[in-house]
């Protein structure tokens, strides 16, 4: 059972599932999973209470379903690297380009009537895209196979390059957190207006679906895979203060 002093990044990493309670509720686990539910709640405008009551009720229905949460805590960084490129990048790659070509479409045939939103939103997805391809390039080539170099032969002097290059990842979370956060709110939660044809309907569908895949991909990234490699700069830092006191 979890409770309001809970951190959101911790409870998402024991129940996947509390991704969809949180997201509900706008609460964001992925870039600022440090709060715990209560803060976070509270800073939303939320009922903390709700929330709890919402999670723990989720997690019930999980445990009797005897659904198996994938524990990658013991799993090492280069399954975990992989499976983030195997299923989230892979992802990404199939539907940024399509999606685009989406979000240009219902700007041409509904702009007319809709052009305030949609002008935003055809921005807004075009940073995200452009952030996006940038950053899964970054990690694919640079950042990860040091991670997993790092793994194989662990030293000092690439754990301070590898750490670095992370919290440079963790800022471009944020900056592509906040552009889907704003796609949300400039088109009302993804409210369709009473005109909207199948493609408008279809857009905002892949629109929710990025967003909800994203959230998953950054959070296994912030809330799994940063904080093993912090634990090793402190596991270092400790032997190094042991050997010099
Ligand atoms: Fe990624
Ligand atoms: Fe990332």
């Amino acid at each position: 059972m979890f409770e309001q002093t809970d951190r959101l990044g911790e409870v998402v990493v024991q129940f996947p599932n509390a991704g969809r309670v949180f997201q509900r509720f706008g609460l964001d686990y992925c870039c600022r999973g440090n709060r715990n539910i209560e803060e976070a709640a509270r800073q939303e405008g939320v009922d903390p209470m709700e929330v709890v009551a919402d999670l723990n009720a989720a997690y019930g229905l999980t445990k009797n379903e005897k659904q198996q949460v994938h524990n990658w805590n013991m799993e090492s960084l280069q399954a975990l690297t992989d499976y983030v490129v195997n299923t989230h990048h892979a992802y990404l790659h199939q539907t940024l380009t399509p999606l685009g070509e989406l979000v240009t479409k219902i700007l041409q045939v509904h702009g007319v009537h809709h052009g305030e939103t949609l002008e935003q939103v055809h921005h807004l997805y075009n940073l995200f895209k452009m952030d996006m391809e940038e950053h899964l390039i970054k990690e694919e080539e640079v950042e990860f196979p040091a991670i997993v170099r790092y793994e194989e032969y662990p030293d000092q002097g690439l754990l301070a390059r590898v750490s670095k290059g992370v919290r440079e990842l963790e800022v471009e979370h944020r900056e592509v957190g906040d552009l889907l956060r704003e796609i949300r709110r400039v088109t009302h939660d993804y409210k369709l207006p009473e005109d909207a044809c199948a493609t408008f309907s279809y857009t905002y569908k892949k629109l929710q679906e990025l967003e909800e895949d994203t959230f998953r991909h950054v959070h296994l990234e912030n809330n799994v895979l940063f904080p093993r490699l912090e634990a090793t700069v402190a596991q270092f830092t400790a032997e190094v203060e042991d050997v010099h006191p």
